[in-house]
């Protein structure tokens, strides 16, 4: 059976004393749910946020990473430098950093790989426009964004890899997928994976994301193919975070 996750992007809406704060109080009002919760600091704060997380139940994750091991990649985070500070989790192919900083279904199977060959497993982000789904595109850009990857790293890769399906008109504008949009996406996702590997497709987790709050979350986690949520706005307030975690019902 699989296990649901929420996962926290804190973008580049924290500074260093409410980063703090939101661990402190997170930690104080975790209730006990079980089902796995991560959270994902700007690279600066991910050594100080992994120490205050050292004794809890909370995995740390980083927003992004580069696209190769080491060398002259001015101003960019390798994995295995991830790995040093224990991140479990990185956000790949998120759609701000496919749309401000020219990430391509090339550069985030490049950023996939080096995630998991350094032990961190990929949160893949993939997702429509609004223009795609209103012209009835929405499979087939999901379809492209995934076979992108998948024809890069191999089906096995998705043994330790978890998919955030984030319309990208959903993404801080406080429009959700209803439920009901999301999970049919969801499968489409699933029974793409499956046609490699049935296996692989039933045990991998596949997040929503895109104005995930209290409010809305019980009834997307209620759909049997929903794994959890990418939080943004609603992951930098512990009170609201924790609510979505408690949502889980399956
Ligand atoms: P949001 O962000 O929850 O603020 O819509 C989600 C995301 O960007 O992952």
């Amino acid at each position: 059976m699989r296990k649901n996750i929420v996962i926290g992007n804190w973008k580049m809406k924290i500074n260093h004393q409410s980063a703090q704060k939101l661990i402190d109080d997170m930690i104080a009002g975790m209730p006990s749910v079980d089902a796995d919760i991560a959270v994902c600091p700007p690279y600066l704060y991910i050594p100080e946020v992994g120490q205050r997380l050292a004794d809890s139940n909370i995995a740390l994750g980083a927003q992004n990473v580069a696209t190769h091991s080491e060398g002259a990649y001015t101003g960019e985070i390798a994995a295995v430098m991830l790995n040093d500070f224990n991140c479990k989790y990185a956000i790949v192919g998120h759609s701000e950093r496919r749309a401000n900083y020219a990430d391509t279904d090339e550069t985030v199977g490049l950023r996939f790989k080096q995630a998991l060959d350094a032990n961190i497993i990929p949160v893949l982000a993939i997702g429509e426009l609004l223009e795609d789904r209103e012209q009835g595109n929405t499979f087939d850009v999901v379809a492209k964004q995934l076979n992108a990857v998948l024809d890069f790293v191999g089906i096995e890769s998705f043994k330790n890899a978890v998919i955030a399906y984030e319309p990208v008109w959903a993404i801080g504008t406080g429009l959700t997928a209803s439920a009901e949009q999301a999970q049919e996406v969801h499968l489409y996702i699933r029974q793409l994976l499956a046609e490699k590997d049935a296996q692989i497709a039933e045990n991998i987790q596949i997040i929503y994301g895109g104005s995930v709050k209290p409010q809305n979350a019980e009834a997307l986690f209620a759909m049997s193919d929903i794994d959890g949520a990418l939080v943004g706005g609603d992951s930098l307030s512990a009170d609201s975070f924790l609510k979505i975690y408690s949502s889980f019902q399956k």
